[in-house]
């Protein structure tokens, strides 16, 4: 096995640096761009049940060490990923993970159900951060009942493992990230953006169309650490980190913090082979960490 080879609910990664949802289309898009072959694993944009054509531009905001985006989940629907999408993308020999989201818990199973039945796939991971319409509005990701309910209807209906991505958006991230362990979440994953706000002083309207925006990179980085390392600490499934990745160094912090893995968002706009780059310079680090392999360092954070 080389050193930076894992092994996480039952999947066997190459590295342990996966692209991120949202961040990387369908994978296919970035064939020319980056080393597909060589990356950790691939999580597509999220996927729901009808297509989602998504919100007004403009949908991305360059923020000062960050990215605000409001792309309102467009995609192309469950069925045109699994007929069109999914076998091109089976071709590369990567683990695949599905990001799946709805408005209520019948969509998510209802794509989970699509999902059961295409080949190519590892593993789901649900994207709790979109409004509940049948709750009021309020996102699955920040009211633990909900959120509960949730996970354990997805779970009975899966036949992959399903890995829970927990919003930032929230006080305490322990409840959560205990809930989603209860209600048989194989894994979680976290964060997803927090949500800001960017005002064009001279128009006095937003800087993206929706309004309020997710916030991503280095500039939630330091608030993403904390939040994987209290989530790591309230359960025993592994925990994959993400929020501002960008070096091999940053993967790293992930890793001591909790994580067995990380996903990589932001750091791909500006270099789309960011995740086979980052592996690359964590496998590099790993010398001068003291150990041989990567899985060595998770939990490893030494704390005052
Ligand atoms: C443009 C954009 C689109 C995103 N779309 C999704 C999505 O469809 N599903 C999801 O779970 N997360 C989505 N995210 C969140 C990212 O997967 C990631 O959790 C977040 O950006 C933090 O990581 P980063 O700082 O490395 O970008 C999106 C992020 C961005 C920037």
């Amino acid at each position: 096995m080389s050193s930076l080879a894992s092994m996480v609910c039952g999947i066997a990664f190459r590295n342990p640096v996966l692209a991120a949802s949202g961040t990387f289309g369908y994978g296919i898009e970035f064939e020319a761009l980056a080393d597909l072959n060589a990356m950790g694993g691939i999580v597509v944009k999220g996927l729901s049940r009808e297509p989602i054509a998504g919100n007004p531009a403009p949908r991305l905001w360059e923020a000062r060490a960050g990215m605000m985006n409001s792309v309102g989940l467009q995609n192309v629907g469950v069925r045109a990923f699994v007929a069109e999408k999914l076998p091109q993308l089976a071709r590369f020999g990567v683990p695949v993970i599905a990001n799946v989201f709805g408005y209520a818990a019948e969509d998510y199973v209802e794509v989970v159900r699509v999902l059961n039945d295409a080949p190519g796939l590892a593993a789901y991971e649900l994207n709790v951060s979109c409004p509940n319409t049948k709750h009021g509005g309020i996102a699955f990701g920040v009211d633990e009942a909900a959120l509960g309910a949730l996970v354990a209807e997805v779970k009975a209906a899966a036949a992959r493992p399903v890995i829970v991505k927990l919003s930032p958006n929230v006080a305490a991230i322990e409840p959560f990230a205990r809930v989603a362990e209860q209600s048989g979440a194989d894994a979680i994953s976290l964060i997803n953006t927090f949500i800001g706000l960017a005002i064009d002083v001279r128009t006095r309207g937003p800087r993206i169309g929706a309004g309020y925006g997710g916030l991503s990179g280095p500039a939630i980085k330091p608030i993403a650490l904390r939040m994987v390392h209290q989530a790591a600490g309230a359960v025993k499934i592994p925990v994959i980190g993400i929020g501002g990745i960008h070096t091999g160094e940053d993967a790293a912090e992930f890793l001591l913090a909790g994580a067995s893995l990380v996903e990589v968002g932001t750091a791909t706009f500006w270099d789309p082979n960011a995740p086979v780059r980052i592996a690359a310079e964590l496998g590099a680090l790993l010398p001068e960490l003291g150990v041989e392999k990567a899985s060595e360092l998770t939990g490893g954070y030494r704390r005052p």
